[in-house]
Protein backbone atom coordinates (compact mmCIF):
# COMPACT_ATOMS: atom_id res chain seq x y z
CA UNK A 1 0.00 0.00 0.00
CA UNK A 2 1.51 3.33 -0.99
CA UNK A 3 1.68 6.33 1.59
CA UNK A 4 0.84 9.44 0.02
CA UNK A 5 0.46 13.10 2.33
CA UNK A 6 -0.84 16.51 1.72
CA UNK A 7 -0.56 19.63 3.06
CA UNK A 8 -1.78 23.32 2.14
CA UNK A 9 0.61 26.35 2.16
CA UNK A 10 1.06 29.96 1.80
CA UNK A 11 -2.54 31.72 2.67
CA UNK A 12 -5.41 29.97 2.98
CA UNK A 13 -7.85 30.28 0.05
CA UNK A 14 -11.75 28.82 -0.34
CA UNK A 15 -12.13 25.89 -1.93
CA UNK A 16 -8.66 24.22 -0.18
CA UNK A 17 -10.83 21.99 1.81
CA UNK A 18 -12.67 20.56 -1.04
CA UNK A 19 -9.36 19.80 -2.83
CA UNK A 20 -7.91 18.28 0.48
CA UNK A 21 -11.37 16.39 0.88
CA UNK A 22 -10.64 14.96 -3.02
CA UNK A 23 -6.92 13.84 -2.57
CA UNK A 24 -8.13 12.27 0.41
CA UNK A 25 -10.71 9.96 -1.32
CA UNK A 26 -9.28 9.58 -4.41
CA UNK A 27 -6.46 8.54 -2.45
CA UNK A 28 -8.37 6.08 -0.52
CA UNK A 29 -10.34 4.95 -3.61
CA UNK A 30 -7.16 3.64 -4.73
CA UNK A 31 -6.60 2.23 -1.75
CA UNK A 32 -3.39 4.24 -0.34
CA UNK A 33 -2.48 5.33 3.08
CA UNK A 34 -3.18 9.27 3.35
CA UNK A 35 -1.88 11.29 5.82
CA UNK A 36 -2.06 15.27 6.55
CA UNK A 37 0.36 17.89 7.62
CA UNK A 38 -1.05 20.63 9.55
CA UNK A 39 0.38 23.91 9.11
CA UNK A 40 1.84 23.63 5.38
CA UNK A 41 5.62 23.20 5.63
CA UNK A 42 6.00 24.33 9.25
CA UNK A 43 3.98 21.14 10.17
CA UNK A 44 6.38 18.98 8.19
CA UNK A 45 9.44 20.46 10.46
CA UNK A 46 7.48 19.83 13.41
CA UNK A 47 6.35 16.20 12.86
CA UNK A 48 2.74 17.28 12.85
CA UNK A 49 0.98 14.69 10.74
CA UNK A 50 -2.32 13.38 11.61
CA UNK A 51 -3.69 9.51 9.59
CA UNK A 52 -6.73 10.86 7.38
CA UNK A 53 -9.50 9.04 6.12
CA UNK A 54 -12.44 10.07 3.97
CA UNK A 55 -14.55 9.97 6.83
CA UNK A 56 -12.12 12.75 8.04
CA UNK A 57 -13.03 15.42 5.34
CA UNK A 58 -17.15 14.84 5.42
CA UNK A 59 -18.58 18.13 5.92
CA UNK A 60 -15.80 20.33 4.77
CA UNK A 61 -16.34 20.68 1.46
CA UNK A 62 -18.71 24.11 1.94
CA UNK A 63 -15.63 25.25 4.62
CA UNK A 64 -13.28 28.49 4.13
CA UNK A 65 -10.13 28.15 5.20
CA UNK A 66 -8.46 25.31 5.30
CA UNK A 67 -8.74 22.36 8.05
CA UNK A 68 -5.17 21.29 7.67
CA UNK A 69 -4.05 25.43 8.93
CA UNK A 70 -1.13 26.67 6.84
CA UNK A 71 1.60 28.78 6.92
CA UNK A 72 3.93 30.70 5.30
CA UNK A 73 7.11 28.93 6.60
CA UNK A 74 11.12 30.46 6.17
CA UNK A 75 11.82 28.31 8.28
CA UNK A 76 11.49 25.41 5.52
CA UNK A 77 14.32 27.15 2.93
CA UNK A 78 16.96 26.49 5.42
CA UNK A 79 18.99 23.35 4.90
CA UNK A 80 17.96 22.83 8.82
CA UNK A 81 14.83 22.86 8.23
CA UNK A 82 14.42 21.07 4.95
CA UNK A 83 16.40 18.16 6.62
CA UNK A 84 13.78 18.23 9.31
CA UNK A 85 10.86 18.22 6.78
CA UNK A 86 12.69 14.89 5.17
CA UNK A 87 13.01 12.95 8.16
CA UNK A 88 9.39 13.76 9.08
CA UNK A 89 8.43 12.23 5.59
CA UNK A 90 10.93 9.34 6.21
CA UNK A 91 10.06 8.81 9.36
CA UNK A 92 5.69 8.03 8.15
CA UNK A 93 7.15 6.20 5.25
CA UNK A 94 5.43 8.64 3.00
CA UNK A 95 6.17 8.57 -0.56
CA UNK A 96 4.19 11.21 -2.39
CA UNK A 97 2.84 14.55 -1.52
CA UNK A 98 0.78 16.89 -2.94
CA UNK A 99 1.29 20.25 -1.86
CA UNK A 100 -1.74 22.91 -2.12
CA UNK A 101 -0.77 26.27 -2.39
CA UNK A 102 0.95 28.97 -4.73
CA UNK A 103 4.27 28.75 -6.96
CA UNK A 104 6.51 29.62 -3.30
CA UNK A 105 4.90 26.29 -1.99
CA UNK A 106 5.62 24.74 -5.07
CA UNK A 107 9.59 25.94 -4.58
CA UNK A 108 9.18 24.03 -1.30
CA UNK A 109 8.27 20.72 -2.76
CA UNK A 110 10.74 21.05 -6.04
CA UNK A 111 13.47 21.04 -2.96
CA UNK A 112 12.03 17.69 -1.56
CA UNK A 113 11.84 15.96 -5.03
CA UNK A 114 15.59 16.60 -5.11
CA UNK A 115 15.54 13.68 -2.05
CA UNK A 116 13.35 11.26 -4.30
CA UNK A 117 10.05 12.26 -2.95
CA UNK A 118 7.14 12.57 -5.50
CA UNK A 119 6.06 15.79 -5.21
CA UNK A 120 2.45 17.20 -7.21
CA UNK A 121 1.35 21.19 -6.43
CA UNK A 122 -2.30 21.99 -6.54
CA UNK A 123 -2.77 25.72 -7.61
CA UNK A 124 -4.63 27.51 -4.83
CA UNK A 125 -4.29 31.51 -4.09
CA UNK A 126 -7.16 33.59 -4.35
CA UNK A 127 -4.30 35.73 -6.65
CA UNK A 128 -4.51 33.90 -9.80
CA UNK A 129 -0.92 34.35 -10.24
CA UNK A 130 0.30 31.04 -10.92
CA UNK A 131 2.03 30.58 -14.47
CA UNK A 132 0.76 28.02 -16.26
CA UNK A 133 -2.76 27.98 -14.98
CA UNK A 134 -5.87 29.66 -16.15
CA UNK A 135 -7.11 29.05 -12.42
CA UNK A 136 -6.40 28.81 -9.23
CA UNK A 137 -8.47 27.39 -6.23
CA UNK A 138 -9.88 30.38 -4.31
CA UNK A 139 -9.84 32.89 -6.97
CA UNK A 140 -13.78 32.60 -8.07
CA UNK A 141 -14.69 33.22 -4.58
CA UNK A 142 -12.89 36.22 -3.92
CA UNK A 143 -13.88 37.95 -6.84
CA UNK A 144 -17.85 37.17 -5.87
CA UNK A 145 -16.84 38.24 -2.60
CA UNK A 146 -15.33 41.38 -3.65
CA UNK A 147 -18.39 42.13 -5.84
CA UNK A 148 -20.73 41.85 -3.78
CA UNK A 149 -18.84 43.98 -1.11
CA UNK A 150 -19.08 46.64 -3.86
CA UNK A 151 -22.51 46.28 -4.35
CA UNK A 152 -23.37 47.52 -1.07
CA UNK A 153 -20.89 50.02 -1.13
CA UNK A 154 -22.55 51.62 -4.30
CA UNK A 155 -25.54 51.37 -2.61
CA UNK A 156 -24.06 54.45 -0.53
CA UNK A 157 -22.15 55.26 -3.36
CA UNK A 158 -25.57 56.50 -5.42
CA UNK A 159 -27.36 57.47 -2.36
CA UNK A 160 -24.70 60.00 -1.38
CA UNK A 161 -23.34 61.05 -5.05
CA UNK A 162 -19.66 59.97 -3.77
CA UNK A 163 -16.97 58.71 -5.74
CA UNK A 164 -15.42 55.42 -4.10
CA UNK A 165 -12.35 53.94 -4.30
CA UNK A 166 -12.01 50.02 -3.30
CA UNK A 167 -8.74 48.07 -2.78
CA UNK A 168 -8.77 44.47 -3.81
CA UNK A 169 -5.97 42.06 -2.82
CA UNK A 170 -3.97 40.20 -5.46
CA UNK A 171 -0.30 40.56 -4.07
CA UNK A 172 1.70 41.68 -7.23
CA UNK A 173 -1.14 40.80 -9.59
CA UNK A 174 -4.03 42.85 -11.12
CA UNK A 175 -6.33 39.39 -11.41
CA UNK A 176 -8.78 40.00 -8.85
CA UNK A 177 -8.94 43.75 -9.87
CA UNK A 178 -9.63 42.98 -13.79
CA UNK A 179 -12.47 40.45 -12.74
CA UNK A 180 -14.07 42.30 -10.03
CA UNK A 181 -13.62 45.31 -12.17
CA UNK A 182 -15.41 44.38 -14.82
CA UNK A 183 -18.22 42.22 -12.45
CA UNK A 184 -18.74 45.66 -10.60
CA UNK A 185 -18.75 47.82 -13.36
CA UNK A 186 -15.73 50.05 -12.41
CA UNK A 187 -15.24 53.23 -14.22
CA UNK A 188 -11.33 52.97 -13.64
CA UNK A 189 -9.40 49.97 -12.71
CA UNK A 190 -5.46 49.85 -11.66
CA UNK A 191 -3.19 46.92 -11.91
CA UNK A 192 0.48 46.60 -11.19
CA UNK A 193 0.97 45.30 -14.78
CA UNK A 194 0.07 48.47 -16.38
CA UNK A 195 1.87 51.88 -15.35
CA UNK A 196 -0.51 54.10 -13.00
CA UNK A 197 -1.55 57.38 -14.92
CA UNK A 198 -3.33 59.52 -12.56
CA UNK A 199 -4.40 61.40 -15.10
CA UNK A 200 -6.35 58.24 -17.27
CA UNK A 201 -7.92 58.04 -14.05
CA UNK A 202 -8.98 61.12 -13.81
CA UNK A 203 -9.98 61.70 -17.78
CA UNK A 204 -11.99 58.08 -16.85
CA UNK A 205 -14.29 59.35 -13.40
CA UNK A 206 -14.38 62.97 -16.15
CA UNK A 207 -15.92 61.07 -19.02
CA UNK A 208 -18.79 58.98 -16.42
CA UNK A 209 -19.25 62.30 -15.34
CA UNK A 210 -20.12 63.94 -18.45
CA UNK A 211 -22.68 61.21 -19.45
CA UNK A 212 -24.52 61.52 -16.24
CA UNK A 213 -22.97 59.16 -13.56
CA UNK A 214 -22.37 60.55 -10.27
CA UNK A 215 -21.32 57.73 -8.53
CA UNK A 216 -17.98 55.89 -9.85
CA UNK A 217 -15.97 53.13 -8.39
CA UNK A 218 -12.51 52.95 -8.79
CA UNK A 219 -10.60 49.46 -8.29
CA UNK A 220 -7.35 49.59 -7.30
CA UNK A 221 -5.35 46.62 -7.15
CA UNK A 222 -2.98 46.37 -4.00
CA UNK A 223 0.29 45.75 -6.09
CA UNK A 224 -1.12 48.58 -7.98
CA UNK A 225 -1.46 51.54 -5.48
CA UNK A 226 -2.06 52.99 -2.23
CA UNK A 227 -5.73 53.61 -2.24
CA UNK A 228 -5.55 55.58 0.42
CA UNK A 229 -3.06 57.65 -1.86
CA UNK A 230 -5.71 57.55 -5.04
CA UNK A 231 -8.56 58.74 -2.82
CA UNK A 232 -6.27 61.45 -1.64
CA UNK A 233 -5.29 62.13 -5.65
CA UNK A 234 -8.76 62.16 -6.01
CA UNK A 235 -10.22 64.51 -3.57
CA UNK A 236 -7.87 67.04 -4.33
CA UNK A 237 -8.69 66.95 -8.39
CA UNK A 238 -12.49 66.13 -8.37
CA UNK A 239 -15.51 68.10 -7.11
CA UNK A 240 -17.71 64.68 -5.82
CA UNK A 241 -16.98 63.58 -2.19
CA UNK A 242 -14.38 60.91 -2.00
CA UNK A 243 -14.43 57.35 -0.09
CA UNK A 244 -12.02 54.60 0.17
CA UNK A 245 -12.62 50.97 1.46
CA UNK A 246 -9.80 48.90 1.68
CA UNK A 247 -11.88 45.33 1.19
CA UNK A 248 -8.68 42.85 2.65
CA UNK A 249 -9.12 39.92 4.41
CA UNK A 250 -12.83 39.47 3.92
CA UNK A 251 -11.92 38.21 0.53
CA UNK A 252 -9.74 35.70 1.76
CA UNK A 253 -12.10 33.83 3.71
CA UNK A 254 -16.14 32.38 3.53
CA UNK A 255 -18.01 29.70 1.70
CA UNK A 256 -16.33 28.56 -1.36
CA UNK A 257 -18.10 29.04 -5.07
CA UNK A 258 -19.47 26.23 -6.84
CA UNK A 259 -16.45 26.48 -8.96
CA UNK A 260 -13.98 26.52 -6.51
CA UNK A 261 -15.49 23.44 -5.37
CA UNK A 262 -15.15 21.79 -8.34
CA UNK A 263 -11.89 22.81 -9.04
CA UNK A 264 -10.87 21.23 -5.90
CA UNK A 265 -12.15 18.15 -6.98
CA UNK A 266 -10.98 17.88 -10.26
CA UNK A 267 -7.22 18.75 -9.49
CA UNK A 268 -7.64 16.47 -6.41
CA UNK A 269 -8.39 13.52 -8.19
CA UNK A 270 -5.77 14.50 -10.80
CA UNK A 271 -3.22 15.24 -8.00
CA UNK A 272 -3.45 11.49 -7.06
CA UNK A 273 -3.58 10.13 -10.18
CA UNK A 274 -0.19 11.67 -11.14
CA UNK A 275 1.54 10.12 -8.13
CA UNK A 276 0.07 7.05 -8.84
CA UNK A 277 1.47 7.36 -12.37
CA UNK A 278 4.91 8.08 -10.94
CA UNK A 279 4.56 11.68 -11.89
CA UNK A 280 6.86 14.20 -10.34
CA UNK A 281 7.80 18.09 -10.15
CA UNK A 282 4.24 18.74 -11.67
CA UNK A 283 1.68 21.20 -10.86
CA UNK A 284 -1.94 20.16 -11.80
CA UNK A 285 -3.59 22.75 -14.11
CA UNK A 286 -6.60 24.25 -16.27
CA UNK A 287 -6.29 24.93 -19.33
CA UNK A 288 -9.26 26.06 -21.73
CA UNK A 289 -11.20 24.02 -20.01
CA UNK A 290 -9.07 21.36 -19.48
CA UNK A 291 -7.39 19.52 -16.40
CA UNK A 292 -3.46 18.93 -17.12
CA UNK A 293 -0.49 19.08 -15.78
CA UNK A 294 2.17 21.49 -16.25
CA UNK A 295 6.11 21.35 -15.03
CA UNK A 296 6.92 23.05 -11.68
CA UNK A 297 10.09 24.92 -13.92
CA UNK A 298 7.39 25.89 -16.02
CA UNK A 299 5.76 27.43 -13.83
CA UNK A 300 9.03 29.12 -11.56
CA UNK A 301 10.23 29.94 -15.32
CA UNK A 302 7.55 32.03 -16.82
CA UNK A 303 5.45 34.97 -15.75
CA UNK A 304 2.11 35.20 -14.35
CA UNK A 305 0.40 37.41 -17.72
CA UNK A 306 -2.31 39.80 -16.29
CA UNK A 307 -5.32 39.34 -18.39
CA UNK A 308 -5.19 42.78 -20.41
CA UNK A 309 -8.01 42.22 -23.02
CA UNK A 310 -10.45 42.40 -19.87
CA UNK A 311 -8.97 45.75 -19.12
CA UNK A 312 -10.00 47.16 -22.15
CA UNK A 313 -13.24 45.71 -22.07
CA UNK A 314 -13.76 47.20 -18.90
CA UNK A 315 -12.82 50.84 -20.14
CA UNK A 316 -15.38 50.50 -23.11
CA UNK A 317 -18.15 49.28 -20.73
CA UNK A 318 -17.22 52.09 -18.36
CA UNK A 319 -18.11 55.02 -20.35
O1 LIG B 1 -1.72 35.50 -1.51
C1 LIG B 1 -2.94 35.79 -0.97
C2 LIG B 1 -2.91 37.14 -0.30
O2 LIG B 1 -4.17 37.37 0.30
C3 LIG B 1 -2.52 38.31 -1.20
O3 LIG B 1 -3.59 38.76 -1.99
C4 LIG B 1 -2.06 39.32 -0.19
O4 LIG B 1 -1.11 40.21 -0.75
C5 LIG B 1 -1.41 38.46 0.87
O5 LIG B 1 -1.94 37.16 0.72
C6 LIG B 1 -1.68 38.93 2.27
O6 LIG B 1 -0.97 38.11 3.11
P1 LIG B 1 -1.17 38.06 4.69
O7 LIG B 1 -2.44 37.33 4.94
O8 LIG B 1 0.03 37.33 5.18
O9 LIG B 1 -1.26 39.48 5.15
Amino acid sequence: MKTFAVLTSGGDAPGMNAAIRSVVRTASFYECRILGIRHGYQGMIDDDVLELTPGSVGDIIQRGGTVLQTARCEAFKTPVGLAKGIATLQKHGIEGLVVIGGDGSFRGAYALAQYGIQVIGIPGTIDNDIPGTDESIGFDTAVNTAVEAIDRIRDTASSHDRTYVVEVMGHRSGAIALSVGMAAGAASILIPEEPQDPDRVLAQLNKARERGKKHPIVIVAEGAACAMDVGEFLRNHIASEVRVTVLGHIQRGGSPSARDRILGGLYGTEAVRLLLEGMTNHMVAMCGARVTAVPFTEVFDRQHEANLFYHRIADILAV
